[in-house]
């Protein structure tokens, strides 16, 4: 049986993206230091709240948080960006990037509760000759 009222299917489909409903899908990006970052996440719900966290959203553990379309702390910002689809993408960079910034970070959404996707940073040196032996 599949009774479906739109709304609904999309709740559950943004419980998938959670990661509550079967398995986690967590993506790694590669890139040299120095360099910037932007990774995309898409949700099928807008948020009021976006947020930027490494590893996850505690409070210790947010980059930038905001209510507003985009915002930037630091080496960090976020952006909102509606494509005119079904998805919304929080846009999320570091620039100037360290190998320190290498590790697992966070995107998330706040409406009515929390939507989040968890993605890996790993920041290799710029050269292979810098690579210490
Ligand atoms: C990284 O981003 C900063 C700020 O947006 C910009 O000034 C700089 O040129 C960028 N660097 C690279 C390597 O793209
Ligand atoms: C929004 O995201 C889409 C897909 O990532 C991109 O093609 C488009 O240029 C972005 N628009 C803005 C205003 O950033």
């Amino acid at each position: 049986m599949n009774v479906c009222h739109p709304f609904i299917c999309l709740l559950f489909l943004a419980g998938l993206q959670d990661g509550g409903l079967g398995p986690v899908q967590a993506e790694t990006y590669t890139e040299l230091e120095g360099r910037n970052i932007t990774v995309s996440c898409s949700f099928y719900l807008t948020g009021r709240r976006m947020y930027f966290c490494k590893k996850d959203c505690s409070r210790e553990n947010i980059l930038v948080e905001t209510t507003d379309y985009r915002a930037q702390r630091g080496r960090y910002s976020i952006e909102f960006n509606k494509t005119g689809t079904a998805l919304y993408f929080l846009l999320v960079s570091i620039t100037e990037l360290k190998r320190s910034d290498s590790g697992w970070y966070r995107c998330a959404l706040d409406q009515t509760w929390i939507r989040h996707t968890d993605f890996e940073i790993v920041v290799n040196y710029d050269s292979p000759a810098a690579t210490p032996t």
